[in-house]
């Protein structure tokens, strides 16, 4: 019997060696120290020895459980280590790899160009209006001067949804829409960018969809001369210190005078070259004193008040800074043409 129980340890220590993981070692554990394992068995046959024998085998079969006890926990304790260790491995972050790279965009040339005049006109005092661009018949046309069948209107066309409803054809509507929120009393003094849509066939200088950036000042004393000033602020800041500015006479319906503004070329210092097409001077934008009639019809008294007005095109103008030949790029997200404008 003693014979049977040092082999069972043999083997029981044999098999807890070789166990590679926990389930195998704990089928080990039920195998040799279970209720119906061997040393059980050993020990319920122990009635047969001798009393002298009996004390000898019970101490060694207890020997040998602790010893099979002690080498199970031992190896429980190792394979429980090297499952932790394995985990940590598998899930370990490397924390010095390199970022995947994160692909920027940048300001498309248009936003540049309407927030460099924004910056412009905000540090001079004015703020910045917004106006809806599915626009009614009345503030597109006839609050600014321009009623039912004036010929004028056949300058602009159209997209009508409603013979009363239409997607705007300039920014101007916001003018009639501040004025008419300010009740009649001055200060006003804003810009307005946004979309404005026309029904042209799209060329290299003509879109359906393009923008618009509006002024409007009207106060008491408000002068062409103020207007002059302030166009030259504006073209010396958007193309270099050394422009100049000049008034040529036009028609606005919603303006009297009205005038064509032109600013001296950049390319080639007013000499003449292919940019101004000879003339040294290039058009930008069209302007004039607030006809009295719009401010009228937007509850201004116009014995006491006057003003100005521009409206001017982001597409123009960043064309001309850019030197960019086709309206149409600006709309085709074409990222070749997009990304030679980075800000960095
Ligand atoms: N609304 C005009 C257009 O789209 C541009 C314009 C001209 C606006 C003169 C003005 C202005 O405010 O005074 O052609």
């Amino acid at each position: 019997m003693k014979e049977q129980l040092q082999q069972l340890q043999q083997e029981a220590l044999e098999k807890i060696a070789q166990a590679s993981d926990l389930k195998t070692l704990n089928d080990v554990r039920v195998a040799y120290l279970g209720k119906k394992g061997p040393i059980t068995e050993v020990l319920r046959g122990m009635g047969k020895l001798s009393p002298e024998e009996r004390p000898m085998i019970g101490a060694l079969a207890n020997e040998v459980r602790e010893a099979i006890q002690s080498a199970l926990e031992e190896k429980q304790a190792k394979l429980e280590q090297e499952e932790i260790e394995k985990k940590l491995a598998s899930e370990a972050i490397d924390v010095t790899l390199p970022g995947r790279p994160v692909r920027l965009g940048n300001h498309h040339p248009l936003t540049r160009v309407i927030e460099e005049i924004e910056d412009l006109f905000i540090g001079m005092g004015y703020t910045i209006a917004e106006g809806p661009e599915v626009e009614k018949d009345y503030y597109n046309f006839e609050a600014l001067n321009l009623p039912k069948g004036h010929p004028a209107r056949d300058m602009q066309d159209s997209f009508y949804i409603t013979e009363e409803i239409l997607l705007r054809t300039h920014t101007s509507p916001v003018q009639a829409r501040t004025m008419e929120k300010h009740k009649g009393r001055g200060p006003v003094k804003i810009i307005c960018p946004g979309k404005v849509y026309r029904r042209d066939n799209d060329d290299a200088t003509h879109s359906h969809q393009f923008t618009q950036i509006e002024g409007l000042v009207v106060d008491e004393n408000i002068r062409m001369s103020d207007l002059k000033g302030t166009l030259q602020a504006f073209a010396k800041k958007i193309f270099g210190e050394d422009r100049e500015i000049r008034f040529r006479p036009s028609f606005f319906p919603f303006t009297e005078p009205s005038v064509e503004v032109d600013v001296s070329c950049f390319n080639c210092g007013g000499h003449g070259c292919n940019v101004c097409k000879g003339t040294g001077w290039i058009e930008i934008l069209g302007a004039g004193m607030v006809h009295p009639n719009v401010l009228e019809m937007a509850g201004f008294d116009s014995k006491k008040y006057t003003g100005f007005a521009f409206g001017m095109g982001p597409e123009r103008i960043a064309m001309l800074k850019y030197g960019i030949d086709d309206i149409r790029h600006f709309y085709q997200n074409d990222l070749r043409f997009l990304q030679q404008f980075n800000r960095a």
